[in-house]
């Protein structure tokens, strides 16, 4: 059974540069909370009516082809991790089969929503299409552009200061030696706070599964029967989320998993050679490098430039720290997340 192997990676930020001041001039926040809070000092956003989620995933896929060698038309197979599609459906995969101009193969494209795990699972999904046989040339990408969806005002700091753009992509393709790879991905969730990290409209739940306390529901406030809410007009999409809870149980979770694949693969904290930790927080992936006892120069954090990218931020992260000269052939790089669902899962890779 063959391995899947990274052979190529890239990835694209949008130009425009949103500091933390430039957020304080709409919402009651400052450079000196984020920081100290987040780590992040500055995040990039896309350019609204000119870019997608999927043009900035595409960007990011040509950057991996080229590194790769290979042309868009080898591509076998499209997985697309997102939480910000273009469209509610369909997704972005197939759209981003169009933007590359992969039409004439007829290539399957497939949508994948676990949010700030999405490249994770994607790895493993990948990595499984690999080893069965079935695809050689996989093109995974974690793409985002968060900045359509936030709320700029005060009400929504606690969400919006943490998002970025940006996309990040790998092509995985067959190798026969043991030693090289992916060499084993792990995947979790748990529902049971699946609304305290959520964008919970447009969908179908009519109200079902939400304490009014909770979110606000006000006795005559019924959604509706349709995906579309009377709420959702008057308040806006903007996404949720229990900082807290979220924090407390990531900074559990990340060591759980990342201990998950050494131990199925006999391996221990010392030949990790690059954590690459979903970048969520600065602070959690410092808790996390505390807990596994990692010096500063196995752990890669570059949230200070982008924030939270969400599903592009593994491969981003990869494709800078691949560009400075820390994935070389040979290297154990672990890659692991944790967000929205809650999902979080983990995979170590031989470079
Ligand atoms: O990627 C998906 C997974 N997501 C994560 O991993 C995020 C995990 N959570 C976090 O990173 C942190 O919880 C946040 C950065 C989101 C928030 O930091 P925190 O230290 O947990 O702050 P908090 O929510 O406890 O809020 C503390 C105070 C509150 O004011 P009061 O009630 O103490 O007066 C907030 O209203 O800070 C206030 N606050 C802000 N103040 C200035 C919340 N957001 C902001 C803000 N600027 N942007």
């Amino acid at each position: 059974m063959p391995n899947a192997k990274i052979v190529g990676i890239g990835h694209y930020v949008p130009d425009t540069v949103y500091t933390n001041d430039d957020l304080a001039k709409h919402m009651d926040t400052s450079d000196e909370w984020i920081t100290e809070r987040t780590g992040i000092k500055e995040r990039r956003y896309a350019k609204k009516h000119e870019e997608t989620t999927t043009t900035l995933a595409a960007n990011a896929a040509r950057n991996a082809c080229k590194d790769a060698g290979i042309e868009v038309e080898d591509i076998d197979f499209i997985v697309f991790a997102t939480l910000s599609p273009d469209y509610y459906f369909p997704g972005s995969g197939v759209l981003l089969q169009r933007e590359l101009g992969i039409t004439k193969t007829e290539i399957g494209a497939l949508d994948i929503r676990n949010q700030c795990s999405g490249f994770v699972y994607g790895i493993s999904v990948a990595d499984q299409f690999i080893k069965s046989g079935m695809y050689k040339n996989i093109l995974l990408v974690g793409a985002e552009m968060h900045s359509m969806g936030l709320d700029y005002s005060t009400k929504g700091r606690g969400v919006t200061v943490i998002f970025g753009d940006g996309a990040g992509a790998v092509i995985l393709q067959p190798t026969d030696d043991p030693d090289q790879g992916i060499l084993t991905t792990h995947l979790h969730s748990d529902g049971t706070h699946a609304e305290h990290l959520a964008m919970i409209n447009p969908g179908s739940h009519g109200g079902y599964h939400l304490g009014k306390e909770q979110f606000g529901y006000e006795e005559n406030d019924k959604p509706g029967d349709v995906f579309i809410t009377q709420k959702m007009y008057e308040e806006g999409l903007y996404p949720n989320m229990t900082g807290q809870l979220v924090f407390k149980t990531a900074i559990k979770k990340f060591p759980e998993v990342i201990n998950e694949a050494l131990n199925a693969t006999n391996l221990n904290v010392e030949n990790i050679d690059l954590l690459i930790p979903h970048q969520a927080n600065l602070r959690i992936s410092q808790f996390v490098q505390k807990t596994l006892r990692l010096p500063d120069e196995k752990v890669f954090s570059n949230i200070q430039k982008y924030g939270n990218t969400t599903a592009a931020s593994i491969p981003i992260a990869m494709s800078e720290a691949y560009q400075a000269g820390k994935l070389e052939k040979g290297k154990l790089l672990c890659i692991a997340a944790f967000g929205s669902g809650f999902t979080w899962g983990s995979a170590l890779i031989r470079l």
